[in-house]
């Protein structure tokens, strides 16, 4: 087991899934693991479980709804008044959406949450994850970025067109994360810190369970027989995390710990850099890292 004492993650969406889980492994490894929950009780009941389950003592909890900018924002502002370093930067919270609903910013839920909470994240703690170098950034994508042909820069806020259950939407986000990836890869030569992507597999977690009716229903009915547990699911974002074998490898898409060619229209520079610029105006950020 790599050694992460000394080094402190920041892990989103860890109340639940292969995000609790990563949480729970880098804690066991003896990270100081800071976790990002929406819900207080449930994160407190996460904190002592980790705590308990790792023998770490160092595992603490941050609260933010990620599909609303200013609790991003608070987030960061509050990570940085209590720590003061960064290793390990998780993008992992997201979801599927199976009717249309905007947030508080008059964004789709979708792409906020799943992409533009990325991008801000990571974006507003960069300073302190260069000042930590080398450190690595984690953004879990899927490979329902296949579904979609490539971002269609006309629609982002799915105003003109929705698509059956939000799976257009959520392929969108998605294909996002691997475009955000490449080119903060890009951007990031050269400062030690890493950036890359993550498909975990079909997991049996509480994806899309949020939804209710049918898509809950095709979840849950498809989670025993033909996904992997959230253990099997976490492998690869952990080992980005912490293999010392990808030290200082950045800006690739990866599943069951090993490269893999993400679909043409991800590995679209002149989308990726054209994303960055859209995200930045959207979230109110200067265009550069
Ligand atoms: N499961 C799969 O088959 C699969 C496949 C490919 C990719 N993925 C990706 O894997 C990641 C993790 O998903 P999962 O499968 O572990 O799902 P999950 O069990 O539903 O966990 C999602 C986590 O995100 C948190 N979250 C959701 N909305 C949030 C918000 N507005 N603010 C803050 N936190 C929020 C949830 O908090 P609560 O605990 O409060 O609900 C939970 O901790 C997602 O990015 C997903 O797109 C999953």
């Amino acid at each position: 087991m790599t050694d992460m004492s000394g080094k402190v993650v920041l892990v989103t969406g860890a109340t639940n899934g292969i995000g609790k889980v990563a949480a729970r492994e880098l804690a066991k490894m003896g990270a100081t693991t800071v976790i990002v929950g929406r819900n207080p009780d449930k994160t407190q009941t996460t904190i002592a479980e980790i705590k308990q389950a790792s023998a770490n003592s160092q595992v603490h909890g941050l609260i933010a709804d990620l599909s609303v900018m200013d609790s991003v924002r608070s987030l960061a502002e509050e990570f940085k008044r209590n720590f003061d370093r960064l290793d390990v930067l998780l993008n992992n919270a997201g979801a599927v959406f199976s009717e249309r609903q905007e947030t508080a910013d008059s964004l789709e839920r979708t792409f906020a949450l799943n992409h533009l909470n990325y991008f801000l994240l990571t974006n507003l703690l960069l300073d302190v994850l260069k000042r930590s170098a080398p450190a690595r950034i984690v953004n879990v994508s899927s490979d329902a970025h296949r579904m979609v042909r490539r971002m269609n820069f006309e629609d982002l806020n799915s105003e003109k067109s929705w698509g059956i259950m939000g799976w257009k939407a959520y392929g969108q986000s998605k294909l996002a994360n691997i475009l955000f990836t490449r080119e903060l890869a890009r951007q990031l030569e050269g400062s030690g810190v890493t950036a890359n992507a993550v498909h975990p597999g079909g997991v049996s977690t509480g994806f899309g369970k949020n939804n209710g009716g049918l898509m809950a229903l095709m979840m849950k009915a498809a989670g025993p027989l033909f996904m992997k547990t959230p253990e099997q699911g976490a492998e690869t974002l952990i080992y980005l995390a912490s293999a010392p074998e990808v030290q200082g490898v950045s800006g690739g898409y990866f599943a069951d710990r090993h490269p893999v060619e993400p679909s043409p229209a991800a590995k679209d520079d002149a989308a990726a850099q054209r994303l960055w610029e859209i995200s930045a105006k959207w979230v109110g950020l200067a265009a550069r890292v």
